[in-house]
């Protein structure tokens, strides 16, 4: 009897601890679970909000690009294209044009590159305005509208003009990127392609892109850049004569469409001759 006893007292220890174990463990998986409950909803929390700041940011942002009078992003828009942009286009050919020497190009742009008011010149001069022209660019195209369905020479020159903004944008990017900031390029890039490692050997670090291996690429890319510019220079000068009242009479127009014509043409070979002078054998790298 008294073995029984012990016996049921021993089972009923046993079953006990086991029970008091499973419970600790059931106890312990509902904390940690919780617990990770709490850091999900933490995380979920924090990009609830980021999301939420981001999207009000983003609305005012809109809001305030609405409240600007649309004439006014025209004028600034016209200003930095013409003048800045359009002055700087047309001093870079000039100076550009010196590629019939190649020596003598670049020792003038060792001898500007040393002037230590240059950087200011070109933030203040080349890349604010810049900048400003394509963010007003961005804003203008986001507003209007294209149509393809219009056949009218105005509605041909608007898509043109968009479409040579976007060729821009990216080739000039690829411009900058190679040729002005090239002593940053990665130097397994710089040594595969024979790219200078130096600002100043102007000649050859254009040189490279209108050589082989990489001249069928550099030059499909130099004459849409060029002929881009060009159209999109031209036809702002006939717009902005619009943007400005100075295109009221239907005579004005057409007397103004023939000049943007004439420009386009006058850029786009004046280019051509450009990368013709840069694409001569030259190997000196010092
Ligand atoms: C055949 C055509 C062109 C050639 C050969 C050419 C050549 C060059 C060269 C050699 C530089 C570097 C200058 C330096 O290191 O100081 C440069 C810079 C630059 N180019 Fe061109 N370019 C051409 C067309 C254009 C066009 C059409 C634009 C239109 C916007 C343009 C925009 C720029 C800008 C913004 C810079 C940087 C200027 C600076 O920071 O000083 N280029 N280009």
């Amino acid at each position: 009897m008294l073995l029984l006893i012990g016996a049921g007292l021993l089972t009923g220890v046993i079953i006990g601890n086991k029970i008091i174990k499973n419970k600790i463990i059931e106890n312990k998986i509902t904390k940690e679970s919780i617990n990770q409950e709490k850091k999900l909803s933490n995380k979920a929390n924090i990009l609830y909000n980021y999301k939420k700041t981001v999207l009000s940011s983003l609305t005012q942002m809109v809001k305030l690009i609405d409240s600007v009078p649309y004439i006014l992003y025209k004028r600034i828009h016209s200003i930095t294209g013409i003048f800045f942009i359009g002055g700087f286009v047309v001093a870079h050919f000039i100076n550009n044009s010196l590629a019939y020497n190649p020596k003598k190009l670049n020792e003038l742009s060792e001898s500007i590159h040393k002037n230590p008011l240059f950087p200011l010149v070109e933030i203040t001069l080349i890349y604010i305005p810049l900048t400003l022209h394509m963010v007003i660019g961005s804003i203008l195209l986001f507003k209007g509208k294209i149509d393809t369905r219009i056949k009218s020479e105005t509605n041909y020159r608007y898509i043109l003009q968009k479409l040579s903004a976007y060729i821009i944008m990216k080739t000039l990017l690829f411009h900058l990127l190679t040729i002005r900031f090239n002593e940053y390029l990665p130097k397994k890039f710089r040594e595969l392609f024979n790219i200078p490692d130096k600002r100043d050997l102007t000649y050859q670090k254009v040189n490279v892109w209108f050589k082989k291996p990489l001249s069928l690429f550099g030059k499909l890319t130099y004459y849409s850049f060029v002929t881009s510019v060009a159209y999109h220079l031209s036809n702002g000068i006939w717009t902005s004569a619009i943007t400005w009242g100075l295109a009221k009479t239907y005579e004005r127009q057409v007397k103004l469409r023939k000049l943007s014509n004439i420009i386009f043409i006058g850029l786009t070979i004046w280019g051509y001759i450009i990368i013709h002078l840069y694409s001569k054998e030259y190997n000196k790298h010092d």
